[in-house]
């Protein structure tokens, strides 16, 4: 069984131009990069990279590109020193553009914030010294805990200014979360905010700090950003607010220019373990990378784009393409602070509209819920704005996708299906707008300069057409440089399945005849079946393509037979019927038809919710424990934890 989602496109295929969706030519002919960045890239990889980097401005150029005489631990641009803000910030200022909006900010009750870029050298300057007034110097670790708004990029913007590592915290993690993190990263200070807005209601994130450091010594100051006006206790000597400290300071700040390998930030990401893993990026490799893929892969043009990364600052999403890679660029931004069916359904698309927003970011999650809305929803607003659509996060099932383009994307915008992670900084696999004809499901071919391939439990390549694990194998600029404190956990979980030269992603991947590169999931969601692997992916995208089902979850679950036994758990679209039994037949059909027989579900349960985590990820570690019928494992980083009961009482007694 080695098909894939390809079997998923071939059922869609009469929506299929031959051979891929076309560039539009006007993108093609105007397209930042063409088919020449690839042949550059092939050239002379490194070459390539440093020609990226000389898209910055560098206080000191660098004396050797690459230093991989140590893998895996990389150092890029060495003797180079930059300032990351001044990069982002400063110099577009000084170039001229300082009345450009650098954010449209849109709070989520409607209130609006419009902040261009002299305005926002001003605020991160003012930011920046009020945090050297707390005492934080060049290397310190500062803790980010806030909502959706501009004083978050403030703050991250001015960490990088005076060399202070920031470490943001997802405003959705529990006060433990928050704790564990602060001590494994010894920050000293943390920035936070009354609150924020959430579906409606101001939530409450000084409490979780509050709590948290009652839980961890060492953080010595709080600042407060003044947000929703909610009451919350003000601890004399530690805590101060953001409208005392930092309204009074100065805009002026001279930036000082920190060497290439000065770290910039540190963000958690789980991994098989309980303990999170810091992830580290350091500065200059990792802003010419993600400056670079943001231009070429969304192919900005940052006098006429309304650009829009609808994700949230506390991901690397975030981080990569809602600060860092479009402020390098001078783009012009919006920022939402709120959830998108707030205070309707339509929000996202009322905000295109008003803002006109052109290129639109996204993850396939919310897509799917978008479908399972309806298509009446973007049909009431005018997105002919929109020339180019962008996905992150987990594979696109084809069938998303071709809702995408059709319902947002007007039949017109490319999709770029991004693949990378938290670990790799920037976009690694993706198509080029205006080069690859697209087709759905696939994230195609690596990013140039970036050397990815499809490996068998040996390490050995692939053929075309066959299943197996995907590697990087040549070090890229925006790579993480280790885990924070723990250059063994470093080295063991990235660098040692193929030895210390090659990084292995824990996806899943196969190479299909045309050379495109379809991601799997994560190794650990493979299934066996019968000896057959079997991708979660795979089948979720065919009980997906079928008209009732909005989304799918799927496990292979421990079965005394077959090795795992495919469970599926549905959400039904809001106009279907649940005709129980019937309906189940009728699916479990359906993906014998989509994949073959091997695939068809030992189980179907439909269920009203998915148990997600806070960046929305199917937990399906939890949705195996009640296909096995097992005590239900670590349930804090989920969303909504009552979820897991519904699901549960689902549940016949035995799997
Ligand atoms: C994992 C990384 C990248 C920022 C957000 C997630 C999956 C990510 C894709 C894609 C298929 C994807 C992979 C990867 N993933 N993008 N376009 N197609 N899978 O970052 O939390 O570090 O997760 O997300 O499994 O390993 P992350």
């Amino acid at each position: 069984m080695s098909e894939t989602q390809t079997n998923d496109a071939q059922g869609l295929s009469s929506q299929l131009p031959e051979g891929g969706f076309p560039p539009p030519e006007a993108l093609a002919a105007a397209a930042n990069a063409g088919p020449d960045t690839y042949e550059r890239a092939a050239a002379d990889r490194v070459g390539f990279w440093e020609d990226a980097a000389r898209r910055l401005d560098w206080d000191q150029p660098w004396e050797q590109a690459l230093d991989w005489s140590n893998p895996p631990f990389a150092k890029w641009f060495v003797g180079g020193k930059l300032n990351v803000a001044a990069n982002c910030v400063d110099r577009h200022v000084d170039a001229g553009h300082g009345s450009q909006v650098a954010y449209h900010w849109i709070g989520e009750p409607g209130d609006t914030r419009t902040i261009t870029y002299a305005q926002l050298k001003d605020e991160v300057c003012k930011t920046a010294n009020a945090l050297i007034e707390l005492g934080v110097q060049s290397g310190d670790r500062v803790a980010i805990y806030l909502p959706m708004i501009p004083e978050t990029i403030f703050t991250m913007l001015a960490c990088a200014r005076i060399g202070a590592v920031h470490m943001v915290v997802f405003g959705g993690f529990s006060p433990d979360a928050l704790a564990s993190r602060i001590t494994d990263a010894d920050a000293k200070v943390v920035v936070t905010a009354d609150g924020g807005y959430r579906r409606g209601a101001p939530s409450g994130l000084k409490p979780n700090v509050d709590e948290a450091l009652t839980k961890t010594d060492g953080v010595r100051s709080v600042l407060v950003v003044n947000r929703t006006g909610q009451d919350v206790e003000m601890t004399e000597g530690r805590d101060v607010w953001w409208s005392d400290l930092v309204e009074r300071q100065s805009t002026e700040h001279t930036a000082e220019a920190f060497d290439a390998e000065h770290p910039l930030y540190i963000m958690y990401t789980s991994g098989t373990t309980a303990k999170p893993k810091g992830i580290l990026h350091t500065s200059g490799g990792y802003l010419t990378q993600v400056s670079y893929t943001h231009w070429a892969t969304f192919d900005l043009k940052p006098d006429t784009d309304v650009y829009w990364t609808a994700a949230d600052v506390g991901w690397v999403t975030g981080h990569s393409y809602i600060v860092y890679g479009p402020l390098s660029n001078r783009a012009t931004s919006v920022m939402y602070e709120g959830t998108p069916e707030t205070p309707h359904r339509g929000r996202w698309w009322e905000i295109v509209q008003e803002y006109g927003v052109t290129i639109l970011y996204t993850a396939p999650t919310t897509i799917r819920t978008f479908m399972k809305w309806g298509d009446d929803v973007p049909a009431g607003f005018d997105l002919s704005s929109l020339r180019l659509l962008g996905s992150v996060g987990e594979p696109i099932n084809p069938e998303a996708w071709l809702w995408y383009h059709k319902n947002i994307g007007g039949g017109r915008c490319p999709i770029v299906d991004t693949w990378w992670q938290t670990e790799t900084g920037g976009h690694m696999i993706t198509p080029l707008p205006g080069v690859t004809k697209l087709v759905p499901g696939s994230a195609q071919h690596p990013f140039p300069g970036i050397s990815a391939k499809v490996v068998d439990d040996e390490g050995n390549e692939l053929a075309d057409d066959s299943t197996g694990l995907l590697v990087l194998t040549e070090p890229w600029p925006s790579m993480l440089r280790t885990i924070w404190g723990d250059d063994d956990r470093y080295v063991d979980t990235y660098w040692s399945r193929f030895g210390k030269n090659v990084y292995f992603a824990g996806d899943g991947a196969k190479k299909d005849a045309d050379g495109n590169i379809w991601l799997l999931g994560r190794v650990d969601d493979v299934m066996n079946v019968s000896g057959h692997r079997i991708s979660t992916t795979e089948v979720e995208s065919a009980l997906v393509s079928h008209p009732t089902v909005a989304e799918a979850a799927v496990v292979g679950a421990t079965d005394p037979t077959t090795g795992q036994g495919i469970v599926a758990f549905v959400i039904l679209r809001g106009d279907a019927v649940d005709r129980g039994e019937e309906l189940v037949k009728e699916l479990r059909l359906h993906v014998r038809k989509e994949i073959g027989p091997i695939a068809s579900p030992r189980q179907i349960m439909v269920v009203q919710e998915l148990p997600k985590t806070r960046s929305g990820k199917i937990m399906r570690r939890l949705l195996r424990d009640v296909a096995e019928n097992r005590e239900l494992g670590d349930v804090t980083t989920l969303t909504d934890s009552s979820v897991m009961e519904l699901i549960s009482s689902k549940l016949p007694s035995s799997g």
